[in-house]
This record gives C-alpha cells, sequence and structure tokens, in this order.
C-alpha cells in the first residue's frame, strides 16, 4: 500500500485493487453514523452480469434491505464518499487478505491481515446463484439436500434456497459478534438441522471463526442423525441436543435463531433468546394457531368481523398480528427489529423474518400499543407475554 496516501485513500486503493485483481470475495460498511441516509450496512459482492462484471451492493436499512449493482467506477466513488461521512469502518475481505478501515475514536486506522475467507470470491450471476452456502458441501449431501454430484435435489430446493437466504440475512449479525469469544449460536427447532449446519459451516468457512452452534430439537432420531453428520463434516462447535425449546438452558446463547418452529415454539425461542440477553434474535416463524384461535374466539364481537370471518382473511390477519406483537414485546426487551420478506412466497408462505438486534433500553410505550392490540383483537393472552413473564 502508498504510505504516503490518506488511510481512507489506502482502503480505496485495496478495494480496487481486488476488485481488479478477481480477488475480492465481499466487503462491507458497518457502523454507520447520522448522514448514512437511514443506512444501518452494506454489503458488497463481484457480480457476473450479461453486461459485465458488477458490484452487487445490499443496502440495510432498519426495516428493509434493497439490491443494487453498479459499475465498479460507481461503487468506487459510492464507497468512498460513505466512508467519508456516511459510516465509520469498512472491511475489504479477498483471497489475499482482509483489509479494515475504522475512523472511530482517535484518528483513522488500517489494518491489513491474514485473509479470512477461504474460499475463493464466488460470481454470482444474480442473488440466487450467489451463495453463502454453496451445493457441494457434504453435509449437504448426507442430510438429503444434495446428490452425489451436489445437485441440489428437486425435493430439498425450496429448504436450500431458505437455509441461503437466511444465513445471507444472518451474516452482518455474525460478523458484527465481538472477536475475542467464541459466540454461542442456538437454533430452536432444529428439525434434520439444515439451518443449524448452514451457519456453523459460514461461520468456519467464510467467517474463519470458532463458534459454538447448539441444535435443540424433541426428535431424538433427528438430533443423533445430525450429531453423526456433524462430527463426518469436522464441524466440531456443533452440536445437536434433544429436548423441548422451553426446557433447553440457553444461557450465554449470543445468537437465538429458529426457521419455522412451529406456532408458539417461536415464542418459546424468542423468550429464550430475550433470557439470555442475546445480541441477536432471528426468527423466520411458522402457523400462527395460537393467535388465530383466540381471534376466532373474539370474532362476533370484534369490530373487525367483516374480514375475520372468511378463513382466508383470518389466517393472514393471525399471522400478522402474531409477529407484529412479537415484535412489540422484544421492542419492550430493548431490540430493534425488522420485519422482513425473506423468500419470495413462491417458495414458501411462510416467509417472514424478524431480525432482532439489542440495543439496551426498552421501548417504553412498546408494552401500552401491546395491551392495545390486544384489545383490538380481542385477544386475552398472546402466549409470548406468558413466556417472557408479562402477563
Ligand atoms: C417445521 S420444522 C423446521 C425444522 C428446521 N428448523 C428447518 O427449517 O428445516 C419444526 C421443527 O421444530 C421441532 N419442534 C417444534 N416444537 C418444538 C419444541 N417446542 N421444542 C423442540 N423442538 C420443537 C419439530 O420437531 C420440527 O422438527
Amino acid at each position: 500500500m502508498d504510505q504516503s496516501l490518506s488511510k481512507l485513500e489506502q482502503f480505496l486503493s485495496a478495494f480496487r485493487e481486488a476488485v481488479a485483481a478477481g480477488t475480492l470475495v465481499r466487503a462491507t460498511l458497518r457502523m454507520p453514523t447520522k448522514e448514512s441516509g437511514g443506512l444501518t450496512g452494506v454489503d458488497i459482492r463481484p457480480v457476473a452480469l450479461k453486461s459485465g462484471l458488477k458490484l452487487g451492493f445490499v443496502l440495510h436499512t432498519k426495516t428493509q434491505d434493497r439490491q443494487e449493482n453498479l459499475d465498479a467506477d460507481a461503487a468506487f466513488d459510492r464507497v468512498g464518499a460513505w466512508l467519508a461521512v456516511g459510516f465509520r469502518q469498512g472491511f475489504v475481505f479477498a483471497t489475499d487478505a482482509d483489509v479494515s478501515y475504522d475512523a472511530q475514536g482517535k484518528g483513522p486506522k488500517l489494518k491489513r491481515a491474514a485473509p479470512s475467507s477461504k474460499a475463493g470470491p464466488v460470481l454470482g450471476h444474480d442473488r440466487e446463484k450467489h451463495r453463502p452456502v454453496p451445493a457441494d458441501r457434504p453435509w449437504l449431501q448426507a442430510l438429503g439436500v444434495t446428490d452425489d454430484k451436489g445437485e441440489v435435489l428437486k425435493s430439498a430446493g425450496d429448504k436450500f434456497r431458505q437455509i441461503n437466504r437466511y444465513v445471507e440475512l444472518l451474516a452482518p449479525v455474525l460478523e458484527s459478534l465481538p472477536a475475542g469469544k467464541v459466540p454461542k449460536i442456538v437454533d430452536m427447532g432444529a428439525g434434520k438441522g439444515y439451518l443449524t449446519f448452514a451457519v456453523a459451516d459460514y461461520a468456519a468457512r467464510e467467517l474463519g471463526r470458532d463458534a459454538q452452534v447448539v441444535g435443540v430439537e424433541f426428535r431424538r432420531d433427528l438430533t443423533e442423525l445430525c450429531n453423526r453428520v456433524a462430527g463426518a463434516a469436522g464441524l466440531d462447535g456443533l452440536s445437536f441436543v434433544p429436548g423441548t425449546i422451553a426446557d433447553h438452558d440457553a444461557t450465554g446463547a449470543d445468537v437465538l435463531i429458529a426457521l419455522h418452529a412451529c406456532d408458539t415454539a417461536t415464542d418459546d425461542a424468542i423468550g429464550k433468546g430475550i433470557a439470555a440477553g442475546a445480541r441477536a434474535i432471528v426468527v423466520a416463524p411458522c402457523c400462527h394457531k395460537q393467535i388465530r384461535r383466540e381471534m376466532e374466539a373474539a370474532n362476533i364481537e370484534s369490530p373487525l368481523e367483516f374480514a375475520t370471518r372468511h378463513g382466508i382473511f383470518l389466517e393472514r390477519q393471525a399471522e400478522m398480528v402474531t409477529d407484529a406483537m412479537r415484535v412489540l414485546v422484544l421492542e419492550h426487551f430493548g431490540y430493534e427489529v425488522k420485519a422482513v420478506e425473506f423468500i419470495s412466497d413462491q417458495h414458501t408462505p411462510k416467509n417472514v423474518m424478524l431480525i432482532a438486534t439489542k440495543r439496551g433500553l426498552g421501548d417504553k410505550r412498546a408494552l401500552e400499543k401491546f395491551r392495545a392490540a390486544k384489545a383490538v383483537f380481542g385477544i386475552r393472552k398472546h402466549y409470548l407475554e406468558t413466556v417472557t413473564g408479562l402477563g
């Protein structure tokens, strides 16, 4: 690096060089300032399109993610401008080195370290092909997701997409975990462990981090199978324990995840994350029967009866109300929550994801809003209240 340049110029030049040499795996911008235009983070990867090589930007805000593809020059200008005012940290992960720029504290710092991404750059043609969990992972075959040629089986295509997208959305959370401690990640209602494996594998392979990843699942046959596959895959920190979510001791969990944990099992999972003081709770809920039953019971009285007397509307309403009330409980306990559609409804109707990040003091008005929602929808009890001791 040319030491006569400012630290920011040196960082941008490392970014340009990695793009030009084809060694860029990914780049990220973190620690937004008030001038970030509402962005909370940016992830950048090389993308090969028909029109040539571009840089694919995923722009994160509190409530949604937006994707944009830019030519290299426009991308360099954009990153330079953001690091001048909008973000305090930038990272370039290339196959030959990791370079970080940090403008927090006294004077900007620039660090060059050994590459943490062991895999080479993946040139995605589009978001679907650009996968944080590549199909060639041996454990995918052992779990029946891919065949012996590493092709995704037709029957497992939706699950493969879900875990990839889940890990993509979880990546900024995992990257933000402090170094110097082995993070503990707990997957509640792990099933056959697809997501649990994907997260453990991503942390080791892409982030170069040791992580303790635990899958909790009440079907013992599945936990035994998953432990065997984890051992064979050499994923040391990964283990599966049989038992219920409610009985699991999640103390020390830094990140709590759950993909399609049935009905109130998602509430149990959220409750465990809150009790553990997890830095992040990321759940994609499944069937919303508990609140549906409550709303059904209240139907005759409710002013919303004109809509909820139709089964399909009731179901959609119950889903929205259940999850929106979960958001309020999380906000009450000091989490900032993003609700996103994590995968197209073409692949699953259960496509809402709540990404909750611990921010500190709780929102004082959240409980008030929660109680008002109960009154409007005639809900006597939301199961998450019980789990978290709120009612
Ligand atoms: C729909 S599957 C999803 C599995 C996995 N997360 C995935 O997406 O592939 C839900 C899983 O959660 C488990 N489960 C449901 N409620 C549970 C509970 N209260 N405690 C432990 N496991 C539970 C079920 O046995 C099932 O394997």
